[in-house]
């Protein structure tokens, strides 16, 4: 299959979903789908740096992947407080000096909001936000709003409904703020108290005139959905068991609501799940979980082909 040829660099780093405009979402998703996951050589020569202080499975592997398919290396260390030097007490920002003497693109996960733009202030080379704590997820959001338009063909319109832990979930902050960009969309945030979405990303849909709602049931909004963006509670962000209790709530995705949402509606999860959808819901054909998550492929490739060309 032919590849047409990378555009001209748009981006200096990946740090928050607000770089995101229409237009360049528009020329991330085309340039995802033009490669298509098709193996070649056009980053080759070119090393990118893994570098996670928290656990991963998808966006690192994934991130692995794209670079290897365009034929590049990869270095990296996962656990990175254990198995780096940062063990001695390096900070992040010597380790990020270092790191970017040896490779042309890092990206980073990291357990505190804000650094990925700590790295990139003291970086040689582009970072990338793999998750910053709490803060952004910007590639997921990426490759979440790729799905929605994958699989329902619009963005523009569509009613999504995001529930689990929407206070410390990073996936959901990235892609509301992709989301309001695109006009009739519409929102609705389904959590208890504890981690209902925050009031800087309500105050920034107030600004923006999104209408939204927020809600401790699903059974109200599942009926109109065309979306519904299921998060799983983080334990590992609770220093309380007893706040982490009523967190938990009562927004678990089984038969009774999958009977109520609308036929050409789909499921989606940042992944990985634990027990926030019965794994009964995997075989209907709108669970999009699974798809969603192998999308992560062909966005990171476009992301890095525009990073390093
Ligand atoms: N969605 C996501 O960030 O998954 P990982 O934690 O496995 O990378």
């Amino acid at each position: 299959m032919q590849v047409a040829p990378p555009p001209s660099r748009l981006l200096d780093h990946v740090l928050s979903s607000h770089q995101f405009g229409r237009s360049l979402l528009e020329a991330v998703f085309a340039r995802a789908r033009s490669l298509g996951g098709v193996r070649d050589r056009r980053l080759s020569g070119r090393i990118m740096a893994t570098l996670f202080y928290e656990p991963s499975t998808r966006t690192r592997l994934s991130f692995e992947s794209a670079m290897l398919r365009l034929g590049g290396a990869v270095i990296g260390t996962e656990a990175a407080r254990e198995f780096s030097s940062v063990i001695k007490g390096e900070t992040l920002e010597d380790t990020i000096r270092m790191v970017s003497a040896y490779a042309d693109v890092i990206v980073l996960r990291h357990d505190q909001a804000g650094a990925a733009a700590r790295a990139a202030a003291v970086s040689d080379v582009p970072v990338i936000n793999a998750g910053d704590g709490p803060g952004e997820h910007p590639t997921q959001a990426l490759l979440d709003l790729f799905t929605i338009e994958n699989e329902l063909g619009r963005i523009e319109g569509v009613d999504v409904v995001f529930c689990g832990d929407l206070r410390y979930g990073r996936t959901a902050r990235s892609l509301v703020l992709l989301l309001s960009q695109f006009p009739g969309v519409r929102m609705s945030f389904v959590a208890p108290d504890v981690v209902q979405i925050g009031a800087d990303i309500r105050a920034l849909l107030d600004e923006r005139g999104v209408p939204y709602r927020l809600n401790d049931s699903l059974h109200a909004v599942v009926p109109e959905a065309d979306v519904i963006y299921q998060t799983r509670i983080q334990k590992e962000r609770f220093g309380d068991p007893a706040e982490f209790a009523r967190a938990r709530g009562d927004t678990r995705i089984g038969a009774e609501l999958m009977a109520m949402l609308p036929a050409r509606s789909i499921v989606m999860h940042p992944l990985p799940r634990v027990d926030e959808i019965d794994p009964g819901v995997d075989d209907d054909p709108r669970a999009a979980y699974f798809r969603q998550a192998r999308n992560g492929v062909v966005v990171r490739m476009a992301l890095l082909e525009m990073l390093l060309a």
